[in-house]
């Protein structure tokens, strides 16, 4: 029997990246995936993928920033599968990089807390609102290395995801007893557009912040996250699982 038979995945920010290959793990691992994001045409392409498989998917278009569209992403979610098992919370974006934080702008602020944090809670909140009534189940949220360590040039990055730290510890706390589980997976450089858009072609700076001496694949990070929102983590909760190459170790 596979991992995820007869259980339903909603992977945000699941169209490009990590959401991406995570997406495409829930299926192969037998999960009904829904995939919400902003980019309808690259959200359609990831479903057809999943069909190719042999797999089930819907796309819901989605800003997670605008708590609207993530109720009425729930509610699709759920009226189509009936339950949501497994959420991986991913939806991120880098913001301005390379300048220090007295030379950031409230533009840049709100851009980055309105999508890792704000966009963060409220999937969290419609998801385990509606997990409470169908049995429970499991959220994975995406932090990073910047979530655990100082990450200059992008301090505004690294303060979201040190609040994707804070709000996963403090939420498993408060879901100990509900049956809902909740971590997060802290990558590190992983090759996706964020590195492509934060770094250019040239990664050799970036590699060598790596022990293991490369950046990481989306679906290195993906098998975390399948991990984690699996049985196979049932006495796992308020975790960070680092998928970093070592970067943290040091
Ligand atoms: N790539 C890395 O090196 C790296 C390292 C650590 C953490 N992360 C985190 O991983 C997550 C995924 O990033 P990625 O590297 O796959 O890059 P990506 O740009 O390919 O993926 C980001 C995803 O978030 C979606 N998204 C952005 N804003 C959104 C919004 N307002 N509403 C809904 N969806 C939105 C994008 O459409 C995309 O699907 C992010 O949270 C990012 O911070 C990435």
């Amino acid at each position: 029997m596979k991992l995820f038979e007869n259980k339903i995945a909603l992977v945000v920010g699941g169209t490009s990246g990590i959401g991406k290959a995570t997406a495409l793990a829930f299926a192969r691992e037998g999960a009904k995936v829904v995939v919400a994001g902003r980019r309808e045409a690259q959200g359609n392409a990831v479903v057809q993928e999943i069909e190719a498989l042999g797999g089930e998917a819907i796309f819901v278009q989605t800003d997670v920033a605008n708590d609207s569209q993530v109720n009425s992403l729930v509610g699709q979610a759920v009226s189509k599968f009936g339950k949501i098992d497994a959420v991986f919370n991913n939806a991120g974006v880098e913001g301005e990089m390379g300048k220090g934080l007295h030379e950031s702008t409230q533009a840049g602020f709100d851009q980055i807390f309105d999508i890792n944090v704000r966009g963060l809670v409220n999937v969290h909140r419609a998801t385990v609102n509606a997990m409470l009534k169908t049995g429970g189940g499991a959220i994975v949220n995406t932090s990073s290395v910047g979530g655990h360590v100082g990450f200059p040039g992008a301090a505004l990055y690294a303060a979201s995801k040190f609040a994707v730290e804070g709000l996963t510890k403090t939420s498993a706390l408060e879901l100990a007893k509900s049956g809902i589980r909740v971590n997060t997976v802290a990558p590190g450089a992983i090759e996706t557009e964020m590195i492509d858009r934060a770094f250019g072609e040239d990664l050799s700076y970036i590699q060598s912040l790596h022990p293991i001496g490369r950046v990481g694949k989306p679906e290195e990070v993906a098998e975390a996250v399948l991990f984690l929102a699996s049985e196979k983590a049932s006495f796992i909760t308020g975790a960070s699982l680092l998928i970093d190459g070592g970067m943290s170790a040091g």
